[in-house]
């Protein structure tokens, strides 16, 4: 496998709007992100990925962009773009901006003049359909729900959208439209950005057969996926991205494509492949039934080594998948994956170390580090995300009184992220002086940065271990390259793996649930690397798990 300057990141996702506001406004900036990056420099990462900041009418929070060249003002100028690349770059620190190019705004210029008249050049940009008996083109329900095509004006057309009707799909058939999403890129890439995460990018090809299938819901709507999620041919597209811009750069490029069948990642993540990484999605709520997992942990833990460890060990024959346990799309993940009355340090930090050392590329979603929760609002309205709308009405729509739903929306809903950082208990977490876009978790007051930064026993502390054990020059190359191979599967609750190469050997071990756990124990233990408790109990070929204990170890 050719080396490549990526290989060795840990990479820290920002979600802009709510990390640090600089002016007052209430919504993060640029500057603010400027002005804590030696924040992250101390937590020892060294790329960041930066949530959309391109001109936006906000529908979609800035996944609706109105022009690919412009800094939405809410962030800044191209000045403080500018500025924070070099400070980034002083830093050692690599930049990936987010490359929305499956769809636009309705208000980006392309998509005015195409509404303007259907038989200019940018209509043939989008996808656009004559309708069929006083109905659309066919039944797909668009990702966040309802129809995916939208009717235009008094005509019999109807335009694509598989997410909200204000982000119009783009025609990637159209190679002039190729050409400027191309030449758009490597716009970016020459200001001196490490790379992008690609959004949305397994929707680029649909299939355009666009029949009406059977429905799957009380709409009469179907999720269509088969139709629109990495088509037979979509290769040809992004090896054409690949070729034209990426390539040229020496680029980072994450693609956010739930890829199912492992073999299939030989063209995302290959040699060859089009993306230097793609995330690895097994364990989300898109794959995992966990309607009633808080009854059973256990079984849930159980079902997700399974997919994970199915699809590190096929990854790992193309290369290198990338590893998260939160992004600005779920919930957050203690009170995802731990039972409420069992969120701890233990299990917080038991989450970080289950997959900060898999295979692949690990990624921090801001405020992971440092314990932040979900928080569930008393009234469907406290929320702001058109998705939790959507998705409130599509339960309501299966029968779901207002009450269920509502209790539905606080389970799974991905605003649970998007609260603003916490940085301190001072006046609004440290995040604005003026007042934040969206309600600030009350529980900043004693969950927040300042309070756990020179703290010992904190879970800032351990992910700044983390990600320095991660990145030690003595183990780095096991961690990157060594092999994967899962240990102690036998042992419900248990997720453990080695990681191992001509040189070396590392056991990660991992106890999944409250109770003690004793495992028979073979190994000689040559160092501990890390320890979320004191203590390890070893007696004899006895090692007795503590409840949500982890420990990383050296051996023989
Ligand atoms: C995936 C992004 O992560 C999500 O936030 C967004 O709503 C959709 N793509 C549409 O761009």
């Amino acid at each position: 496998m050719n080396k490549a300057w990526w290989h060795n990141s840990v990479v820290y996702q920002i979600y802009p709007k709510s990390f640090q506001d600089s002016d007052g406004d209430g919504v993060g900036n640029i500057k603010g992100i400027i002005s804590r990056l030696d924040y992250l420099k101390d937590l020892g990462i060294n790329v960041i990925w930066i949530c959309p900041i391109y001109k936006s009418p906000m529908v979609d929070h800035g996944y609706d962009i109105s022009d690919y060249y412009q800094i939405d003002p809410s962030f800044g100028t191209m000045e403080d773009m500018e500025l924070l690349l070099k400070e980034c770059k002083e830093r050692e620190i690599k930049v990936l901006m987010d490359l929305v190019i499956n769809h636009t705004s309705d208000k980006h210029p392309w998509f005015e003049k195409a509404m303007e008249d259907l038989d200019s050049d940018y209509a043939d940009y989008y996808i656009i359909k004559e309708g069929k008996d006083g109905n659309p083109p066919n039944n797909w329900r668009s990702i966040f729900g309802g129809s995916a095509w939208e009717k235009i004006g008094d005509t019999n057309k109807y335009y694509l959208h598989l997410f909200t009707k204000a982000q119009p799909d783009l025609n990637w058939e159209n190679k002039e439209l190729r050409s400027e999403l191309y030449e758009m890129v490597n716009y970016w890439l020459e200001k001196g950005l490490g790379g992008f995460r690609v959004d949305a990018i397994s929707h680029i090809k649909k299939d355009f057969s666009y029949v009406n299938l059977p429905a799957d819901g009380p709409d009469g709507l179907v999720d269509a996926w088969e139709y629109y999620k990495n088509t037979t041919g979509i290769e040809v597209f992004l090896n054409e991205l690949k070729e034209k811009t990426f390539k040229i750069y020496d680029s980072m490029t994450v693609a956010e494509a739930d890829i199912k069948e492992v073999d299939r990642l030989v063209d995302f993540i290959g040699e060859n492949g089009c993306f230097s990484t793609v995330f690895d999605f097994c364990h989300t709520i898109y794959n995992v039934n966990d309607e009633k997992w808080k009854d059973k942990p256990i079984k849930m833990v159980n079902e997700i080594r399974e997919k994970l460890f199915k699809k590190q060990l096929g990854a790992a024959k193309y290369g290198f998948l990338s590893n998260f346990i939160e992004n600005h799309d779920l919930p957050r993940c203690v009170n995802r994956f731990i039972p409420e009355k069992e969120i701890s340090f233990y299990s917080e930090s038991m989450l970080g170390t289950l997959y900060f050392f898999l295979r692949g590329i690990p990624f921090i979603y801001q405020g992971q580090e440092i314990g932040m929760t979900d928080f569930p609002k008393k009234s469907i309205n406290e929320f702001l995300d058109l998705a939790t709308y959507q998705n409130y009405e599509k339960y309501l729509g299966k029968g779901l009184t207002e009450k269920e739903a509502l209790k539905r929306i606080n389970i799974e809903c991905r605003e649970h992220s998007r609260t603003p950082f916490q940085w301190n208990s001072g006046e609004n977490a440290g995040f604005t002086s003026g007042a934040p876009w969206f309600e600030i978790n009350p529980n900043y007051k004693c969950i927040n940065m300042k309070e756990q930064e020179d703290r010992e026993n904190s879970l800032l502390t351990y992910y700044k271990r983390l990600i320095s054990l991660r990145k030690n020059e003595e183990y780095k190359e096991t961690f990157i390259y060594g092999d994967i191979i899962p240990a102690f599967n036998e042992y419900d609750g248990i997720i453990s793996y080695e990681r191992k190469n001509a040189k070396q050997r590392v056991l990660v071990i991992n106890n999944c649930s409250n109770k003690p756990s004793i495992i028979k124990f073979k190994e000689n233990v040559k160092q501990i690397l890390l320890n979320n408790y004191n203590d390890i109990v070893l007696k004899g070929k006895n090692l007795e798990l503590l409840p949500y204990q982890s420990i990383v170890l050296e051996l023989n």
